[in-house]
C-alpha cells in the first residue's frame, strides 16, 4: 500500500469531511452521556505543511489554505467555529501544520468519551500513538480498520460515531467498507457512521450506496462536494460522506456549509454540492 496522507492532508476532501465530523461530535456532546469514537483508518495523527509531500502537491492551498484566507460570514463561522478551534486554523494566517481526525476529535471530545483509533502502517500507527500523547480516554491500534470495527461494536457506551475513511488504493475498496459497515450495523444499529468515499467514477458510488439500502440500513443521508469538473484521469475534484443516522441538525447545517464551500473552494463551474436522503426512516 502506498498511500501517504501526508501529501493529502488539509485539502478539499479534509476541509469537507473534518468540518461534518466536527458537526456530529458536537451534536453528540449536547447530551451529558458518555460517548465513543471509532477511527477505523485514523493516519498519523498531524500532518506538518511544510514536509516535502505537502509541499509537492500543495494541495492544503486549495483547502485549509483557502479557508484560512476567506471572509468567513457569520453564521458560517459559528458553525465551523468548533473545527477552527480545533484544528487552530486562523484567519488571515497561512497554517504550517494540519491535525486529521483522531487529533480534531481527541481536542473535542470529553474526559467522559473515549477513542479508538486504528491505523494499519506500522510507522504511521507509531507516530499517531505518540501524537496522541498520554490520554486515558483513547486507545491507539495498529490493526485492520474492518477488524477492529467488528471487534468494537457495540461500544459499552451505546452511542457514539464511527468514522470510515479508507485511501481507495484496493480494487474493492467500496465493497470492502460497504460489507464492514453492514456488519457493524447489524451489531449496533443505533450507532452514527460516517463513510467518506471518492468521487471518481459515479457508477461506483451509485452502487455502494444502493447495496446499503438493499442491506436495509435506514437513515442515510448522502453529502457531496464537487470542487471541480470531474476528469477522468485526473486529480480528485470530488468527494462524498454517507451518514447513518446522522443527527438531526446536521442535514440543515450541511445546506449551509455546502454551498459556502463550493464557492470557496470552487475552482470550475463544476463545482456544486449534493444533499439527499438515500434511505430515510
Ligand atoms: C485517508 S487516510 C485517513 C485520514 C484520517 N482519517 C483523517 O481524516 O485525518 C487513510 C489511512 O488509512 C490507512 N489504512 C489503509 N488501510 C487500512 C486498514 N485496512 N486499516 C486501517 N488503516 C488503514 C492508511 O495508512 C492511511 O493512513
Amino acid at each position: 500500500m502506498n498511500y501517504r496522507h501526508a501529501f493529502h492532508a488539509g485539502n478539499f476532501a479534509d476541509v469537507f469531511k473534518h468540518a461534518l465530523l466536527t458537526r456530529m461530535l458536537v451534536y453528540l456532546m449536547r447530551k451529558d452521556a458518555p460517548l465513543r469514537y471509532i477511527d477505523t483508518h485514523a493516519g498519523k495523527g498531524l500532518y506538518d505543511l511544510k514536509s516535502e509531500e505537502a509541499v509537492r502537491g500543495a494541495e492544503w492551498r486549495d483547502g485549509v489554505g483557502r479557508i484560512a484566507s476567506a471572509d468567513i460570514p457569520a453564521a458560517i463561522e459559528s458553525l465551523l467555529k468548533p473545527w477552527l478551534d480545533a484544528t487552530g486554523l486562523r484567519s488571515g494566517q497561512e497554517p504550517f501544520e494540519y491535525p486529521g481526525s483522531p487529533l480534531i476529535a481527541q481536542a473535542l471530545l470529553r474526559p467522559v468519551d473515549r477513542l479508538i483509533l486504528c491505523e494499519w502502517q506500522e510507522r504511521d500507527a507509531a507516530r499517531l500513538e505518540s501524537t496522541i500523547g498520554r490520554d486515558k480516554s483513547v486507545k491507539t491500534f495498529h490493526l485492520d480498520g474492518y477488524v477492529a470495527l467488528n471487534a468494537n461494536v457495540p461500544p459499552p457506551e451505546r452511542r457514539g460515531l464511527v468514522l470510515i475513511d479508507p485511501p481507495f488504493e484496493e480494487p474493492d475498496e467500496f465493497g470492502d467498507m460497504a460489507a464492514a459497515t453492514i456488519r457493524a450495523w447489524k451489531k449496533w444499529p443505533t450507532g452514527v457512521y460516517a463513510l467518506w468515499y471518492p468521487l471518481k467514477r459515479p457508477d461506483e458510488a451509485q452502487t455502494f450506496v444502493e447495496g446499503l439500502a438493499e442491506a436495509g440500513l435506514r437513515r442515510i443521508l448522502r453529502l457531496e462536494l464537487d470542487i471541480a469538473r470531474r476528469r477522468e484521469p485526473g486529480p480528485l475534484s470530488g468527494c462524498g460522506m454517507l451518514i447513518i443516522n446522522p443527527p438531526f441538525p446536521l442535514e440543515a447545517e450541511a445546506r449551509e456549509l455546502l454551498p459556502w464551500f463550493v464557492k470557496t473552494l470552487g475552482r470550475d463551474d463544476g463545482a456544486a454540492f449534493r444533499i439527499d436522503w438515500v434511505v430515510g426512516e
